[in-house]
């Protein structure tokens, strides 16, 4: 991944990333945009043609920066670029982006970078423009972890029980219901019984009616992806 300020990625080195690294299961580096700078100031940016507010990213550091790191003789990684007028970054992305051998971040800061950037590296590498949310950050480099943690997570060995990726939220297409662990009865309040019953044909129906339940109240727009028998539909117009 390449930033200018290569510390924000730090956090990269902490938890179940961090470990993942120093068990060797994945490779991660971090390289500071301004080593591919000439000037004294080591300048990155500079105002937009065209007039308007901001600065942009100039293309000169991240063309040395893209042909250092990737160079067009050798394998080619796939190029993710956090923007805000990307496409939305979701769960089957992540798990697109967990089969690839190569990943290679590219954190704009200011207003964004020159165009030029992108197109250049999509004539030999597979680029995608990926956004967060409906919302502006004030670089990618927040975007990169997240984006770093939801598909490093999915990398085999890096979870220690790969079936915790098939109860994730939108594995299934839903939202995940509740959750509980001991004590039993907590400030008066117990654990759904059926959880405590044994029987796990109840307890997997339970768990969906309330994956159903919480995904129509919190996000209804999921639901016409997903496949609902008659029990499902029932639980819905209750
Ligand atoms: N950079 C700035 N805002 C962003 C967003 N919403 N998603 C990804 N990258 C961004």
């Amino acid at each position: 991944m390449v930033s200018i300020f290569p510390a924000y990625l730090a956090p990269l080195r902490e938890s179940l990333i961090g470990k993942a690294v120093d068990r060797g299961l994945i490779e991660l580096g971090v390289h500071d945009l301004r080593q591919w700078t000439h000037d004294v100031h080591r300048t990155v940016d500079d105002s937009p043609y065209g007039g308007g507010p901001g600065m942009l990213m100039r293309p000169e550091p991240w063309g040395q920066a893209l042909d250092t790191l990737a160079p067009a003789s050798g394998a080619q990684p796939r190029l993710v670029v956090p923007t805000p007028a990307g496409r939305p970054f979701t769960q089957a992305l992540a798990h697109e982006l967990a089969r690839e051998p190569w990943l290679m971040f590219a954190c704009g800061r200011y207003e964004g970078i020159d165009s030029r950037v992108v197109d250049d590296a999509a004539d030999r590498m597979v680029v995608d423009e990926v956004s967060l949310g409906d919302y502006v950050l004030a670089g990618g480099e927040v975007a990169v972890l997240v984006i770093v943690e939801a598909v490093g997570r999915l990398l085999p060995g890096v979870l220690g029980n790969v079936a915790s990726h098939e109860q994730d939220s939108f594995s299934d297409g839903l939202l995940e219901g509740p959750a509980y662990t001991r004590p039993e009865v907590w400030r008066d309040r117990p654990v759904p019984d059926v959880l405590l019953s044994g029987h796990h044909a109840a307890i997997a129906r339970w768990r969906r009616d309330e994956s159903l339940r919480r995904t129509l109240a919190r996000r209804p727009e999921l639901l016409s992806t997903v496949a609902l028998d008659k029990a499902d539909a029932k639980v819905l117009a209750e």
